[in-house]
């Protein structure tokens, strides 16, 4: 069930409570819901650089923000999110239902605002058994004054946002690997995008090494997701192909990892999961863009089955690899996926994976490390929607020394380089799988997990991606 939906009304007052987001030039325009002596009240406390305030009604409530404005865009539009985050943070304190949103002048920044509301208001209640706990959830933001156009796409952008969260949140006592799977097949039936699930047999004749061997510690099969959206008119004629990773559940294998913050590894099909929110986004906004996306799907237990380092697989391109390390999975089913992408001769492949520690000592959760092939326009255009969605990507080197690192001695390649640039060299293994096409790699390992709620993320899942790859696909290819 959709937990908040944005809509956009034109009447003013339609629900008892409201929320007053303007800058600095839009206080003179409060007389228009303040009474007199609110409006002296706000004025004396502006004057000390007070700007968050709260005016009690019989009815509702009125909440005023004031920013200061006159900033670079995409630094302003970051600050009316935090801000949006920050009221509707109060907000929900008294249990509302519906708020209103409305500005006096600040119109280019109250979509944002509305966006840092909604997204900090998400919350992940299936298991908790005390009703009262469950009850406090906001239900709708009245956006006042906007185009209706614009409303319902920032709508289904936080929709799929909170898919992507509720799915980064479900632990693997339920999304095992079927089951992720089977959300791919409901959200495609729910938002208009055709998927079809390859099971172990399929996985299996396609001789998918790389995902069979991770796979092969488990009793339950993996899964290969194929989805596409392709609209009427679509304005490429070689699809984009999203490719994500879909680990969901990595205790390491006999590489085992320490028990320390293992629980969060429930969050490894990040990749998936920022796939899957943009299909959702893509499908409800009708985004003219033909995409494809490639979801290899399964956990890395430890068992007697499992593979262990120093076997060697062959994997789907008929490459052979050495498998060092059972804890570098990753690579390993992604490297299956990007040699399948091959087929549908795309015009761009971006894969998405929680895939390295070393990406998140390097940038920790403010960027998401990427690297690739594909030409500087794509490359700068993408950097480009990170500083507008404040997903912001640095860019890592592919140079051919690093890939010295995972050559070996007895195969093609071997699954993990030294102890330095490791996602770099991360990196340099998805490349082998990547010729014939224009590609780019995002580490999001950092970005996709917050262990402290902050701003507008919410704790654990954020959904990293979804914003991003949206809003790249409708500037740069539309
Ligand atoms: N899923 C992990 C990467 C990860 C680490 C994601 C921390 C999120 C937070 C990945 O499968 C992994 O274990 N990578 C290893 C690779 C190493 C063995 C070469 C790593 O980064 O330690
Ligand atoms: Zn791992
Ligand atoms: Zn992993």
């Amino acid at each position: 069930m959709k937990q908040l939906t944005l809509t956009a009304v034109q009447a003013k007052n339609t629900s008892p409570n409201l929320v007053v987001f303007i800058e600095s030039e839009g206080i003179d325009s409060l007389s228009d819901c303040l009474t007199p002596e609110e409006l002296f009240f706000f004025r004396q406390a502006y004057q000390r650089e007070v700007n968050s305030f709260f005016f009690p009604r019989a009815t509702g409530a009125i909440w005023v923000k004031v920013l200061k404005g006159g900033k670079e865009t995409a630094i302003a539009r970051e600050d009316a999110r935090l801000a949006g985050a920050e009221v509707v943070k109060e907000v929900l304190k008294y249990k509302v239902d519906s708020i209103a949103l409305r500005t006096y002048g600040a119109d280019h920044l109250l979509l944002s605002f509305a966006e840092g509301m909604a997204l900090a208001s998400f919350q992940f209640l299936k298991y908790l058994t005390k009703a009262e706990k469950k009850r406090h959830a906001l239900q709708t933001i009245e956006i006042e004054g906007v185009h209706t156009g614009a409303v319902s796409e920032l709508d289904a952008l936080i929709e799929a946002v909170f898919h992507a969260r509720r799915l980064l949140n479900e632990p693997f006592s339920y999304l095992s690997s079927p089951q992720l799977a089977q959300e791919a097949v409901e959200l495609g039936q729910q938002y208009g995008f055709s998927v079809e699930i390859m099971g172990k047999e399929k996985i299996e004749a396609l001789k998918m090494g790389g995902l069979l061997a991770v796979n092969r510690a488990s009793q339950t099969p993996p899964q290969f997701v194929v989805m596409e959206w392709l609209p009427i008119d679509p304005k490429n004629d070689q699809p984009i192909v999203l490719v994500g990773k879909g680990v969901v559940y990595d205790t390491g294998g006999y590489s085992i990892k320490s028990s320390d913050g293992m629980e969060y590894m429930k969050s490894d099909m990040g990749g998936a999961a920022a796939v899957l929110g943009t299909f959702i986004a893509a499908a409800r906004n009708k985004l003219p863009v033909h995409l494809v996306g490639l979801i290899p799907v399964t956990d890395n237990l430890v068992s007697a089955s499992g593979i262990v380092p120093g076997d060697i697989i062959t994997m789907a391109s008929g490459a052979t690899v050495e498998v060092l390390n059972t804890d570098a999975e990753g690579r390993l089913i992604l490297a299956d996926a990007l040699h399948y992408a091959k087929r549908y001769k795309p015009a761009l492949v971006i894969d998405y994976a929680t895939l390295t520690g070393a990406a998140v000592r390097a940038l920790g959760n403010q960027a998401i490390c990427y690297m690739g092939t594909a030409p500087d326009t794509v490359k700068r255009a993408l950097e480009q929607s990170g500083f507008s969605t404040y997903e912001r990507l640095v860019e890592f080197p592919l140079w051919r020394e690093y890939g010295e690192e995972i050559k070996s001695q007895h195969a093609d390649l071997k699954n993990i380089g030294g102890p330095t640039a490791g996602a770099i060299t991360a990196g340099k293994f998805l490349e082998y799988f990547t010729e014939g096409y224009p590609w780019l790699h995002l580490d999001i390992a950092g970005p996709v997990f917050s262990k402290v709620a902050n701003g507008y993320k919410t704790k654990e899942g954020t959904g990293a991606g979804v914003r991003l790859t949206y809003d790249f696909l409708k500037y740069y290819f539309t």
